[in-house]
């Protein structure tokens, strides 16, 4: 009796045994695949990477930037004492035409910290949302933090009698000026 359980109890520590050594085998097996693949990535990443490099070498490094030319349409198209926002969001310009028929381009850039001011049609002002500050519609600021006019782009009649605005030629605000009176070159009479 004491030697069949001695043979049972040697019989069920080899099969746990042999359980042991397969497992350890399949573990080492599945280590091994994982690192495999592990490696295999960072290959695969690293050329990924450099690939995306060299194409990236060939591609122009090219700013688009809307043209600092531009056509505005006809004269008589603006009727008098209107701001047009027609091309802020493009070009970050107002055409702006006065009672007496004069036009001007004027930049949309509120001269305090650059936000882009609204023009109000009710009070006849343009308004910066940034910090207050306020401008009649020649450009000259009147109220917050502002420290002078918005500025100017030259505008003049092309061959084919549209207006031209060209924003390479600027009239800088001058503090406390009207820039009617700093530069009457920056109006455009038709
Ligand atoms: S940016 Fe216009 S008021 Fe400050």
């Amino acid at each position: 009796m004491q030697d069949d359980r001695e043979l049972v109890s040697e019989h069920q520590e080899e099969i746990i045994s042999r359980e042991n050594s397969e497992g350890g085998q399949a573990e080492s097996s599945n280590r091994r695949k994982f690192l495999t693949r592990v490696g295999w990535g960072g290959v695969v990443g690293f050329l990924a990477i450099n690939s995306a490099a060299f194409l990236r070498f060939f591609y122009p490094r090219v700013l688009f930037e809307p043209a600092s030319q531009f056509k505005v349409g006809l004269p008589a198209d603006y009727p008098l004492g209107t701001v047009n926002s027609q091309y802020q969001r493009e070009y970050r310009t107002w055409i702006i035409r006065l009672q007496d028929g004069a036009f001007f381009a004027l930049e949309s850039k509120c001269t305090h910290l650059g936000c882009t001011p609204n023009w109000m049609e009710a009070q006849k002002k343009f308004k910066c949302p940034c910090h207050g500050s306020g401008y009649y519609i020649t450009g000259l600021n009147f109220e917050g933090p502002a420290p002078r006019p918005m500025d100017r782009f030259k505008i003049s009649i092309a061959e084919d009698g549209q207006m031209l605005v060209d924003k390479t030629i600027r009239y800088p605000g001058v503090p406390g000026k009207e820039s009617n009176e700093v530069y009457p070159e920056s109006l455009l009479r038709v």
